[in-house]
């Protein structure tokens, strides 16, 4: 057992500060005396913790130190046989999971409400997917997770898959049942990765839904910067002993950087050992605060904070509470029209809000005091902003009629139309509100009228829709055949 209470590299940057070595290597700012102001901003405990790899700080791309102790210890607090530090996203975890497992033609099944990561890695590597449809509740208008029977059929066609992809949970906080879906893949021969970017309090909470490791996954992809309070863009792949740590790496460094930031792996190692040592009240305290807010706010009426009553056994299999997601059209309103009525008139930002709900992020830094805010806030918008829901969209998610693969569309020939003229072409790039960042349109699938309208509705509503070329989305890529 190894020493949840150590921090390998934030030890090793403590004592390389003590040492006062005199920089005559990168960064050029040399402990930010370089840039005064950017030091005065950030701080000089930051600039001088924002140091170049060195044989006593090691080096992420080939650890063998501290970096590789500090690997050890968080693959340990996450039940994994190792653990990579990864400083370029979740979206490099993802991708590495991805490509690692397919190669260019092989196949990969996949829910369709994945992140644009993973269909970025499709992009890169040149696997195929093999879509399942996720379940959808209507009155909600949510993608779910992935029911067993779905992924066994396509499992049944396409035994020859390489690997099971599971979003663990979605953005809103629903899971597919992991453990018996990883089954079903290691009994026909598929590995199973988990995108765990909103699931990282799984491994440390108690009454949390299944965490991917220990549901049998083979790789997770982990945003220890989410809920775990590590910095933005630092995360985990966590890998099983089914898979080879080597080549893992390898494939890791194919796109990560050669110049890992060491404010972002000294966040990881103090934010994993945190989680390790004090995870569990944490945990509940989330919670609570998550399920204190969802009770007053169903209190209000008109509102729809959802929980685990929707638990189906089936594509709603569980639900992670800590998730504050809340249907908002039965008062007339678009969730993205509540989040921006929150932010511009009541001084709060949430997560995100799609056309018929938003999430509030519930975590570890909360205040009390914010908790009521947010929910007088939406007691006073329902009061003021309330309208006749009349004509509302109603649906949000919109199976897709895949064409070609998403590498084959993305490097195509291609030419730019108006987007309003592209009904029935084949799109070469993607379409998507950020967040959630889950393609309304992915590189190789058929335009289609009902997903113009969905785009045209989502743009009226104020959703920030992101992927084209064309930044105002007025036109898009086709394939031109
Ligand atoms: C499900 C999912 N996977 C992967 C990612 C990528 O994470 P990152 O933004 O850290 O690259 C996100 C980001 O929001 C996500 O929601």
């Amino acid at each position: 057992m190894l020493s949840q209470d150590r921090a390998p590299i934030y030890e090793a940057l403590k004592q390389y500060k003590a040492n006062r070595i005199v920089p005559f290597d990168v960064p050029g700012h040399k402990m930010g005396r370089g840039n005064p102001e950017l030091t005065e901003f950030l701080g000089a405990e930051c600039m001088t913790a924002d140091v170049n790899s060195s044989k006593p700080l090691d080096n992420l791309c080939h650890p063998v130190s501290v970096i590789k102790e500090a690997e050890q210890i968080a693959a340990e607090a996450f039940g994994a046989r190792n653990a990579f530090f990864i400083v370029n996203g979740t979206t490099a975890a993802v991708q590495a999971m991805v490509l690692a497992v397919a190669k260019r033609g092989e196949k990969i099944i996949m829910p369709r409400n994945v992140h644009r990561s993973a269909i970025n890695a499709l992009i890169l590597g040149g696997a195929v997917p093999v879509y399942v449809n996720p379940g959808v509740n209507k009155e909600l208008g949510i993608p779910l997770g992935m029911t067993v029977e779905d992924v066994e059929r396509a499992i049944k066609e396409n035994p020859d898959a390489k690997a099971v992809f599971v979003n663990n949970p979605t953005y809103y906080g629903v899971c597919s049942d992991i453990k018996k879906i990883a089954e079903l893949a290691h009994a026909n021969g598929m590995y199973l990765l988990a995108d765990e970017a909103h699931g990282t309090h799984f491994y440390f909470g108690d009454n949390m839904p299944l965490a991917g490791m220990h549901a049998g996954a083979d790789l997770a992809a982990v945003s220890m910067h989410k809920s775990g309070g590590s910095l933005t863009q630092s995360s985990f792949l966590l890998t099983a002993d089914t898979v080879s740590e080597g080549y893992i790496r390898q494939i890791i460094n194919l796109m990560q950087t050669t110049s890992g930031s060491y404010l972002l792996m000294s966040s990881l190692d103090i934010s994993r050992r945190n989680l390790a040592l004090r995870g569990k009240e944490i945990f509940a305290k989330v919670q609570s605060y998550a399920e204190y807010m969802r009770s007053e706010i169903n209190d209000i009426g008109g509102y729809y904070a959802f929980s685990k009553e929707l638990c189906d056994g089936g594509a709603f299999y569980d639900f992670d509470i800590t998730k504050l997601s809340v249907h908002t059209r039965d008062i007339g309103l678009a969730g993205i029209e509540v989040y921006d009525i929150l932010r511009d008139r009541y001084g709060i930002q949430i997560e995100f809000g799609d056309i018929g709900n938003i999430l509030a992020y519930v975590s570890i830094g909360d205040r009390e005091l914010y908790l009521d805010r947010l929910i007088g806030a939406l007691n006073d918008i329902k009061r003021i902003y309330s309208k006749d829901k009349t004509g509302m969209l109603d649906h949000e998610y919109i199976n897709p009629i895949v064409r070609l693969s998403p590498q084959q569309a993305f490097y195509g020939k291609r030419k730019s139309i108006p987007i309003g003229e592209s009904a029935g072409k084949i799109s070469a790039e993607f379409v998507m509100c950020y967040p959630p960042g889950i393609p309304i349109l992915a590189p190789g699938e058929q335009i289609t009228e009902e997903i113009l309208a969905y785009i045209r509705y989502a743009g009226d509503k104020g959703c920030f829709l992101t992927g084209t070329q064309d930044l105002e989305i007025k036109n898009i890529m086709i394939l031109d055949v």
